[in-house]
């Protein structure tokens, strides 16, 4: 569903989908309870990472909200890893929400702020690829992500036995080569190179 923008504040943007506005905007400390609320509830379901709210507020600046009705309907999270390459993480929208549109104008919102940072590519790991296909992503193999990008892989508990699927949009042309496996077998070292 495509939204069309209907007006501007400073630092938001009011979007208006075939039923409601959508306001759109960085993240405030207010909003961190609710977002811990979304993203953990999707987290007990295995489908997202969990965040805790010291966590959301070291990196609040790195998220953006979608509000309907002065109630937060979404968040997500645009995170640097190297001078290029930016991941979108903690991406939720609450369930009554979902399949309104509110899932594409975030991402589109961080693509935005990805370009304004002169990024050249964002990726994300998911269950949902077919999600981010619609948004320009292409299915890539994990191993031409930035090598930061497994931090978050080192704890977590399906290190070993990861399912999900890494996705990578490229905001303007670069090369993607796989780092030496310098610690093969456990783990292969990726890199993005602009
Ligand atoms: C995945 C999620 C963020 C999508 O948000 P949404 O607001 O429902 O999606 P949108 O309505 O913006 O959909 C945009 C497009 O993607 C498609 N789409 C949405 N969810 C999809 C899915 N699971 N699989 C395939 N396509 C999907 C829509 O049909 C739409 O296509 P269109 O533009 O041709 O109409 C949302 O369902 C969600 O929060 N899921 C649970 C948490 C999660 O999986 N987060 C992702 C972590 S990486």
């Amino acid at each position: 569903m495509i939204a069309e923008t209907i007006s501007l504040d400073e630092g938001s943007a009011v979007e208006e989908d075939s039923t409601r506005p959508v306001a759109i905007r960085k993240a405030r400390m207010q909003d961190i309870s609710v977002m811990a609320r979304l993203i953990n509830s999707y987290a007990n379901n295995g489908i997202m990472l969990p965040r805790n709210e010291l966590d959301l507020a070291e990196g609040v600046r790195d998220f953006t909200v979608a509000e309907i009705d002065g109630k937060l309907a979404g968040c997500a999270a645009l995170h640097f890893y190297t001078p290029i390459a930016g991941e979108v993480r903690s991406l939720a929208v609450a369930p009554e929400h979902k399949g309104a549109g509110v899932g594409r104008l975030l991402v589109e919102a961080l693509e935005r702020e990805a370009r304004e940072c002169d990024l050249a590519t964002l990726f994300a790991f998911t269950y949902v690829p077919g999600f981010f296909i619609k948004l320009g992503f292409d299915q890539v193999d994990r191993g031409v992500l930035p090598l930061k990008a497994w931090k978050d892989c080192l704890s977590c508990p399906k290190f070993q036995n990861c399912d999900e699927i890494a996705m990578l949009k490229k905001l303007r042309q670069v090369e993607l080569k796989p780092a030496p496996a310098l610690l093969e077998p456990f783990v292969q070292l990726p890199v993005v190179r602009g």
